[in-house]
């Protein structure tokens, strides 16, 4: 079907005095005795295009287009409203391409994104949502450009796989049998499975992108991880995007460079290729989000020990729900705490113990701690994890052995450290979240397309 992007009409004076076609949805329709307005919207752009109905000169327009929810195909010339200095399109010729009845669910102009949220299918017609996944597809691109500028190699990692790569055991398990009380022992059951033995969905492309890296130097993942963690929050769904970069030759002071220089580029990228709908998340979402940007983009974010932050959480003057002692996870309130109150900014919270991390991060002099990193954010808290790796063969075995982990599922990541090991790191940005930070929107189930959350699967 031959048409023109609406974006083109109201955001260019290329078209105006010209004939042309647009296709797109009512968004409003206001009739008078002489003349009626439709606001039409193509997804294109955040904002509509206005259609003028001149009703002398277009006598026969079908009571339907005026419906709000319809779709149309409109054709007519393109003119410049001199009151409000937007192009508009005096109509021609419009038709109906499919009817929308009286219980389209968007009759409200503003609807709770709760309410939005039961409706996948038709939230992404609202501004709210047509931003988002926007903004969305706009910093994915910066991301591969980030890194396909800097000679990154793109991978792609299995997503159904033999291990746990975090060692943390929150996996979705994958089978072709499902319930049968013909199976005795586990063992009988995975025998007769699809693989032959137990397998998951990957938490994490990490062991694979360690293994491409040892050999192309310096590669990244964007793909879905799954984890099943029993965790109803506001920044937790159980398929998430997730962004790996794996880096040979690089240690974590080198890493914790990478990784700032890559949320800076995406947020620039952002700002300047999306600015109606960073407006918009300002006016609805977030007041001061687009200096908290700035801010982002010009300044450096803070690296803090973790044994510093524990330090500072233990002497701050606040009731926390969850006590602070040195070898606690640390919860949400406090990374909170520590980004929003204490550093006001992006802070890199780094060596963390070792207790509390995973199997795979390079074990610090001190024996105690890991050469880890977390990226926490103001009013998202944790938005990267990341660390340098155990490169020591005998370090490494020995991290496994005192986490309880069963060495067999592991031999060719243990085989990086045989042959040729080098000092390597990377880290994993949660796509949904980044995307949290720079839009305000509060919800991580309101920056996908489908969240899929504890108990809930539309
Ligand atoms: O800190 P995580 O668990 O680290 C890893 O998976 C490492 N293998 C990454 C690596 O070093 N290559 O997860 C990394 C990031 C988190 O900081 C968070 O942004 C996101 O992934 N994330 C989630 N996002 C949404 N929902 C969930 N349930 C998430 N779990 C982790």
């Amino acid at each position: 079907m031959k048409h023109i992007d609406i974006k083109n009409i109201i955001e260019t004076d290329e078209f105006i005095g010209k004939e042309v076609t647009v296709c797109g949805w009512v968004r409003t329709s206001r009739d008078s005795k002489n003349v009626a307005f439709l606001e039409l919207n193509d997804g294109s752009s955040l904002n509509h295009v206005q259609i003028v109905i001149d009703k002398a000169k277009l006598t026969d327009v079908d009571v339907e287009a005026t419906k709000l929810g319809a779709s149309l195909k409109v054709i007519g010339s393109v003119v410049k409203n001199d009151r409000n200095n937007t192009n508009e399109i005096d109509a021609a010729e419009i038709t109906v391409l499919g009817k929308c009845p009286g219980d389209y669910p968007l009759q409200k102009k503003f609807q709770k994104l709760e309410t939005l949220r039961e409706m996948p299918h038709i939230r992404v017609r609202t501004n709210t949502f047509n931003a988002v996944f926007r903004v969305r597809s706009v910093m994915a691109a910066a991301i591969h450009r980030f890194f396909q500028e800097r000679g990154y190699v793109y991978i792609n990692t299995p997503l159904i796989t033999g291990s746990d790569a975090e060692g943390a055991g929150e996996m979705f398990q994958v089978t072709t049998i499902g319930f049968n009380p013909e199976y005795k022992t586990a063992e009988e059951y995975y025998s007769n499975d699809f693989f032959g033995r137990k397998t998951s969905l990957s938490v994490s492309g990490q062991l694979e992108g360690e293994i491409a890296a040892m050999g192309l130097g310096k590669i990244y993942t964007f793909g879905p991880s799954f984890r099943a963690e029993n965790s109803n929050t506001q920044r937790h769904v159980a398929e998430f995007w997730h962004i790996e970069p794996e880096i040979a030759f690089c240690e974590l002071p080198d890493l914790i460079e990478i990784a700032e220089e890559m949320i800076k580029y995406v947020v620039n990228d952002y700002m300047e290729k999306c600015p109606e709908e960073l407006k918009f998340f300002e006016q609805r979402f977030e007041k001061g989000l687009t200096e908290k940007l700035l801010s982002v983009v010009n300044n450096d974010f803070a690296v803090v020990d973790y044994t510093d932050a524990i330090d500072i959480l233990k002497k701050a003057d606040v009731k926390f729900e969850f006590p602070v002692e040195w070898g606690c996870d640390l919860q949400s309130e406090h990374e909170r705490y520590i980004t929003e109150v204490v550093y006001k900014k992006p802070v890199f919270l780094i060596n963390y113990p070792k207790d509390i991390k995973s199997f795979y991060m390079k074990q610090n002099p001190d024996g105690k701690t890991v050469a880890a990193t977390d990226l926490l954010v103001p009013g998202v808290g944790e938005i990267i994890g990341g660390s340098e790796r155990e490169a020591d063969y005998d370090k490494l075995i020995q991290a496994m052995k005192d986490k309880g982990m069963g060495l067999d599922d592991y031999s060719a990541y243990l085989d990086l450290r045989k042959y040729g090991s080098v000092p390597h790191s990377g880290f994993g940005l949660g796509f949904e979240r980044i995307i949290m930070y720079c839009t305000g929107m509060a919800n991580i189930r309101d920056v996908i397309l489908y969240p899929r959350t504890v108990g809930s699967i539309k």
